[in-house]
């Protein structure tokens, strides 16, 4: 576990979120009006992982169960990775339901977990990821939602590291809502301040473990943007009161900014932060994918500049993991 921490948190390096579910990548691909089936998917993934030199800037790649077993002429994804000095892991949890009846939603999976990761073992994986989705708005999360939702990723970090995988824990604090930048902070405080409890008492290995979470914003509906100064005081006031110094990694998600404002909150969160406690990279999707995946339209003759598109935004995003936009 040791040596995928320091692959996937490497100076200057992230990780790509590629693990879309189907029914995601099925909604991305309609909003350009590609046709979505296994091998669209295939090919449009083939497209990023053989951009000439992403091993410069990716620690690792997250895939999700479709797309795990595809692959580039001989070689599965995670293979393929393996040979380029990139590790390959898993989203592993299974989606979202009501909470209780409720309109809050809970992640499931845990039941299954530990025979699906015997499974991918023999798979060349190394990592593991479970998404947690919290909701703010005048009376959500409630404290209920939060413990349970919360346990459910402790105990994905106890099954992940009894089978040897690095667990990734993301509560990710939707974006999505009206409520005020210090709203987002006492929430997110709050949420990780649950969660490390729970790892806590679980004896979680935080030093074989990286957190993956949403920057401390203001609602997207709240009419307001925030400067990324103002995100990157907010951010690391939260993570501050709450993400305890062992902790390997803090590993930023976009959540549905755009890849310039993922790219240049980043910048000023590391820029900030120099003696943070723990290393601070990136686990971006749509703001590493967003602009590749629409030069690439679905078509096979435009991956060269879909690539070349592609490798400027990492570019980009590693240098804003150095603080040196
Ligand atoms: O779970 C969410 C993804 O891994 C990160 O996606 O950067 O588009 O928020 P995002």
């Amino acid at each position: 576990m040791e040596e995928t921490v320091q692959k996937l948190l490497a100076e200057g390096h992230g990780i790509l979120a590629a693990d879309e579910s189907s029914k995601t990548i099925d909604k991305r691909f309609a909003a350009l009006g590609v046709e979505s089936t296994s091998e669209t998917h295939r090919r449009y993934r083939e497209m990023l992982l053989t951009t000439p030199g992403i091993g410069n800037y990716l620690g690792g790649v997250i895939f999700f169960d479709e797309t795990v077993r595809q692959k580039i002429g001989e070689k599965t994804f995670p293979e393929y990775l393996t040979g380029q000095g990139i590790v390959p892991g898993i989203k592993v949890d299974e989606g979202l339901e009501p909470f209780n009846g409720t309109e809050e939603k809970i992640t499931k999976g845990i039941e299954s977990l530990d025979n699906r990761l015997k499974g991918y073992k023999e798979m060349d994986l190394k990592f593991t990821k479970w998404r947690a989705v919290i909701q703010i708005s005048d009376i959500f999360p409630t404290d209920a939602f939060l413990d349970e939702n919360m346990e459910r990723l402790a105990e994905f970090a106890e099954i992940s590291q009894k089978n040897d995988f690095v667990p990734i824990v993301e509560p990710e604090i939707l974006l999505t809502g009206n409520h005020t930048t210090t709203r987002c902070d006492e929430i997110e405080t709050k949420v990780l301040r649950v969660l490390f409890a729970k790892l806590k008492s679980k004896n979680i290995d935080l030093t074989n473990l990286l957190l993956k979470t949403s920057m401390v914003l203001p609602g997207k509906d709240s009419g307001v943007k925030a400067e990324p100064l103002e995100v990157a005081h907010a951010t690391l006031r939260a993570l501050g009161k709450s993400v305890p110094p062992e902790v390997a990694g803090v590993v930023f998600l976009s959540g549905g900014q755009t890849p310039d404002e993922a790219t240049n909150n980043l910048n000023e969160i590391v820029k900030l932060k120099e003696d943070a406690p723990w290393k601070i990279s990136f686990s971006f999707a749509r703001a590493l994918q967003e602009e590749a995946m629409s030069e690439w339209g679905g078509k096979d003759e435009n991956k060269l500049s879909a690539q070349e598109v592609f490798i400027k935004r990492l570019e980009k995003v590693s240098n804003a993991r150095n603080g040196k936009l």
